[in-house]
């Protein structure tokens, strides 16, 4: 009797039914390699690279030669607490890489992490600290202005006019001290009850930030993230055309405390708006949402409608981020400028496990290192491999983000010429750089049972890309929370043979579908 799989099981038996169990025993490159029957190495082209993970492909031999020449000289991997000066450099680099990218000359401190889904969340934390001790400010200057208006009824150099002894619904002509006294208890409890209203967090239909607690509560898919709605703070999810009505939708959920002031001698209540909103958090580019790109546009009105509110944008550069899709980050093409950027997936190098959250400094509260910490990040080895993988993207000139444009550019346009010659079957193809989308037509309403049944499933992606594994040699997965969308997110150095491969196999699965050919599309 074999031993139970105890490594989550089920999954793999899903796996199985589309064909896409696969065993690899070696990775290099753009190819994953698995052993025939006879033990022969097959080599696999691997399009999902690591889903956004391997702009340098799978064990790229400096990075490795770095590893490993790092263990062997016993390197401090683990030294919590002390002075970290590969951390230091990789933070003052990525500055500087923002910096020229942005055009923006403030610095951004960084704190690192492991993954993702945990750079998002220690944005969003870092926001929400900025953002209490923000209320916490204006509580104390609103209580001074009371005390120095209350001084000044006392002293009779102000007045409480009656429109305002009515705010605290004092009669006419009661003022002087009585009405300061009572103005300022009523001002004090309204301000208590406003001042302890939940943050509101936004983010974009459609978006992805991770599954864990907190992050899950900003990812749009629902069948990720109502499981656990309750463990955590809601979003509110905007829609890509409500973005121009984000200035109103701002506007209708804010909360003011009320302040007072003296002009000329009579007292007059002043409105302060709450920091109420937490955060703005979206990706430029939507990776498992379907490879959906924010136009410039919407970048503006965002960016603008958020410095008006001062909301915070956390910008989830995690699979759209270094380098992938042409320069640094995704979000300099349209435009958008971060109060934090989120970054990881490549920054490990395809070996190390790093994430990095960089937060303006000018926004940057030192006391947030007080309560924050995680025993593996910013740990010597992922540290040192981010500053490995930053000289590889920065080296001649940044030949790296032009590679990216150039291989995107030519894998995109093999895409757009399959979309060309099978318009019934591909509804579109998107994307920009090394992070492409090819999604297909719904097919619900096909005759063939099991076309149908996946499609129903939100399973089509995941049965072609069982296709192109079996038959093409091509690794390949959807984009989760666009099933119908298959996602390439090869490292730059992919080659045109191996796109030359997965047209062969992409056109192959697109006549199928044409001949809703049931069999030879889904059959194992
Ligand atoms: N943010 C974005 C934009 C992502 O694409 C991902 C993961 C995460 C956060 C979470 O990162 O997995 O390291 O915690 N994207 C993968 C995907 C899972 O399917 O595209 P993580």
């Amino acid at each position: 009797m074999a031993e139970p799989d105890l490594a989550e099981s089920h999954l793999l038996g899903w796996l199985s039914t589309v064909g896409l169990d696969a065993h690899y025993v070696r990775a290099e490159g753009d190819y994953l390699y698995r052993l025939d029957e006879r033990g022969r190495e097959i080599p696999v082209v691997d399009f999902a690279g690591g889903y956004g993970s391997l702009m340098f492909g799978h064990n790229h031999p400096e990075i490795v030669a770095l590893a490993q020449q790092m263990l062997t000289a016993q390197a401090p991997v683990h030294a919590q607490f002390s002075r970290h000066p590969y951390a230091t450099e990789l933070a003052a680099r990525l500055t500087a890489v923002v910096q020229r990218e942005t055009g923006e000359d403030g610095t951004y401190n960084a704190v690192f992490a492991n993954s993702g889904a945990e750079a998002v969340e220690i944005a969003v934390k870092h926001a929400e600290l900025d953002r209490a001790l923000k209320v916490a400010e204006l509580q104390t200057e609103i209580a001074e202005h009371l005390e120095s208006v209350r001084a000044a009824v006392t002293e009779g150099t102000a007045a409480v006019p009656d429109e305002v002894a009515r705010v605290a619904g004092l009669g006419t002509g009661e003022a002087g001290p009585v009405a300061i006294d009572r103005l300022i208890a009523h001002i004090d409890e309204v301000n208590a009850a406003r001042a302890g209203a939940e943050p509101l967090l936004f983010a974009l239909e459609g978006g992805f930030h991770g599954k864990l607690m907190g992050s899950v509560q900003l990812t749009h898919n629902a069948a990720y993230r109502t499981p656990f709605a309750a463990l955590g703070t809601s979003a509110r999810f905007v829609t890509r055309e409500e973005i121009p009505a984000l200035p109103k939708i701002f506007e209708e959920e804010r909360v003011d405390l009320l302040d007072l002031a003296v002009s000329g001698n009579e007292v007059a209540v002043v409105h302060r708006r709450l920091p109420l909103l937490c955060a703005f958090v979206l990706e430029p580019i939507q990776g498992e949402g379907g490879i959906r790109l924010l136009d410039s546009e919407s970048a503006a009105t965002i960016q603008s409608a958020c410095a008006e509110a001062d909301v915070p944008i956390v910008v989830d550069e995690v699979q759209s981020g270094m380098g992938r899709t042409g320069t640094f980050l995704a979000s300099t093409g349209i435009g958008l400028r971060g109060d934090y950027y989120a970054l990881a997936k490549s920054l490990g190098g395809g070996i190390a496990k790093a994430a990095v959250m960089l937060a303006r400094s000018s926004r940057y509260r030192p006391q947030f290192e007080l309560v924050h910490s995680s025993t593996f990040a910013k740990d010597y080895f992922s540290t040192t491999i981010g500053l490995k993988v930053l000289d590889l993207l920065e080296a001649d000139d940044g030949a790296a983000y032009r590679k990216a444009a150039e291989r995107g550019a030519h894998l995109l346009d093999m895409l757009r010429s399959v979309q060309r010659d099978f318009p019934d079957v591909v509804r579109d193809v998107r994307g920009r750089g090394l992070m492409a989308g090819l999604e297909f037509h719904d097919q619900s309403g096909s005759e063939v049972e099991g076309l149908r049944q996946h499609a129903e499933g939100a399973t089509l992606g995941y049965a072609l890309a069982g296709k192109l594994l079996r038959s093409h040699r091509v690794r390949t997965f959807p984009t989760a929370s666009s099933p119908n969308t298959l996602r390439f997110e090869p490292s730059i150095h992919i080659g045109d043979k191996e796109v030359a491969q997965l047209e062969a196999g992409l056109r192959e699965v697109c006549a199928l579908l044409r001949a809703q050919d049931g069999p030879g599309l889904l059959e194992i």
